[in-house]
């Protein structure tokens, strides 16, 4: 049985906030922060400790800028509220943040944020140039005076470690009035191990407004409707169709683009299409409700080296098992701005060096069923771990997978957080560590992956 919260808190502004902070620690309470509700372990609205739910819900407000490019959005919007803000507008301005509307911007971008823009702009936490937090003695603070280290740390070091973000200033970037997109989907019949394979070598290559993103699910064939593996190449190009043809043909013509694949639409419908809806009407953009999804598992990794033809096939292969019925792999090319940006700059430290990320998912209904799927995904995780990236074998905040280590109950100690901390973060741990030290001494914002501080105990009410 999910624990359940003692009271759910959705505050209409600021101040509400405070109150909270100070009663929940009066009485020896954890809270748990909840924006968007996507946390993908469920960390922000379970616990087993006596917990309270501070929903931002209600704390929703965007108000773009567009002769200075910026944005204050609170931290209970969504992605696809955003984006829509945005175009409403400008149709010349986006963002780069996830692609999945319902997501909330509170939790997003306190673990880094990344979507199709990724290799043109950076993470939506590269894009962060203001924040309004509350800290755990309930002092609303924005950048000045928070200071440079704790700003930094909001910024990729995962949501609840140090304190409630209230709200982002975000740089809004340029994006051209009409993008390109296409979906090319080969089975292996079609050669599409070849071109998975190929596709390693050149997409974290190819011009920065051009980004391919690699989808392997199973599916029945249309020819003779047996079981095989389909890769889909879905693609945004922020350019016209007149550009992409030539680049597609100098640097990936194994995929074999046609003029007809193509279609040219608003950057703002592009939102759409990447996320395999109808691409009007918009305002779908503005709906608040998840997509009714009973279970899932995610799970993330880094490739540094090609995966093998052979070490492909060996992914196919666990497709084909029945609880890959619902399952999906998506291949994230990296490189372009990824490249530039230092590994310290904030939190998030993947970035030159990886070719790509690959985000593992699996769906089913019910929960008797749960082990049965858990262990297929765990199955082809450690199945990847020759491929992967090691020493530590890297992980995604934002996909959140308590499998890679979990706070001791009870006692935060450095040495058990190191464990996924340095997965996450690398080197960055440390720093996090500090931070937190600095700010939250007591640990009273935490949860089972949060930065703990060093050398402290939990203590029951936070003193
Ligand atoms: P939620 O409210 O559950 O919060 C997540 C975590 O942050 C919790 O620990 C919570 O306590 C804490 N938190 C929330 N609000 C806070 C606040 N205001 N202050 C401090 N802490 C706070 N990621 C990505 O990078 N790109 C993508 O395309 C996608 N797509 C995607 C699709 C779907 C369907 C899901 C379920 C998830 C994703 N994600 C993703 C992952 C997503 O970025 C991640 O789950 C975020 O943490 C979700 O933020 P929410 O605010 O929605 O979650």
């Amino acid at each position: 049985m999910t624990p359940k919260p003692l009271v759910i808190i959705t505050p209409f502004n600021e101040s509400q906030i405070q109150p909270v902070i100070y009663c929940a620690k009066e009485n020896g309470m954890q809270i748990r922060v909840r924006s968007g509700g996507h946390d993908l372990e469920g960390l922000s609205y379970t616990s087993e400790e006596p917990f309270v739910i501070l929903d931002l819900v209600n704390l929703r407000e965007i108000n773009v800028d567009v002769d200075k490019k910026t944005v204050w959005i609170q931290a209970g919007a969504r992605l696809g509220e955003l984006y829509y803000r945005i175009a409403e507008k400008s149709r010349t301005l986006g963002f780069p943040a996830g692609v999945c509307p319902t997501v909330g911007a509170g939790g997003h971008i306190s673990g880094g944020g990344y979507g199709v823009l990724l290799r043109k702009y950076g993470l939506a936490a590269d894009n962060v140039i203001d924040a309004r937090i509350i800290d755990v003695n309930g002092r609303i603070l924005d950048r000045k005076s928070m200071g440079e280290d704790l700003f930094w740390a909001i910024r990729g070091g995962g949501g609840t470690s140090f304190g409630v973000v209230l709200a982002w200033k975000l740089q809004l970037v340029d994006v051209p009035e009409k993008v390109t997109v296409f979906t090319i989907a080969r089975t292996v019949e079609q050669n599409a191990t070849n071109i998975v394979h190929r596709w390693q070598y050149i997409a974290h290559k190819l011009d920065e407004d051009l980004a391919v993103r690699v989808y392997i699910r199973r599916v029945n064939s249309s020819q003779d409707g047996k079981r095989t593996i389909q890769v889909s190449f879905q693609s945004l190009f922020l350019g016209s169709v007149d550009r992409l043809l030539p680049l597609m043909q100098r640097s990936f013509p194994e995929l074999g683009l046609q003029r007809e694949d193509c279609t040219e639409m608003s950057w703002i419908e592009s939102t759409l299409y990447i996320y395999e809806l109808p691409v009007e009407p918009l305002d779908v953009l503005l709906n608040r409700t998840q997509a009714n999804i009973q279970y899932l598992k995610v799970k993330a990794d880094y490739v540094q080296k090609p995966i093998s033809k052979n070490g492909l096939e060996g992914i196919w292969k666990r497709f084909f098992e029945e609880e890959a019925e619902e399952a999906l792999l998506v291949f994230v090319p990296y490189g372009g701005r990824m490249d530039e940006i230092s590994e310290s700059a904030i939190p998030f430290p993947h970035r030159a060096g990886n070719l790509y990320q690959i985000d593992y998912y699996v769906y089913w209904d019910e929960e008797e069923a749960s082990e049965r799927y858990l262990n297929w995904i765990r199955r082809l995780y450690s199945y990847m771990a020759p491929y992967v990236t090691k020493f530590p074998r890297a992980a995604y905040v934002n996909y959140r997978d308590l499998d890679i280590g979990v706070n001791n109950k009870g006692n935060t100690s450095y040495a058990q957080a190191s464990i996924w901390g340095l997965k996450y973060f690398k080197n960055n741990f440390n720093k996090l560590v500090n931070v937190k030290t600095k700010v939250d001494p007591s640990n009273f914002f935490r949860n089972e992956q949060s930065i703990p501080p060093l050398y402290s105990r939990w203590t029951k009410n936070g003193k």
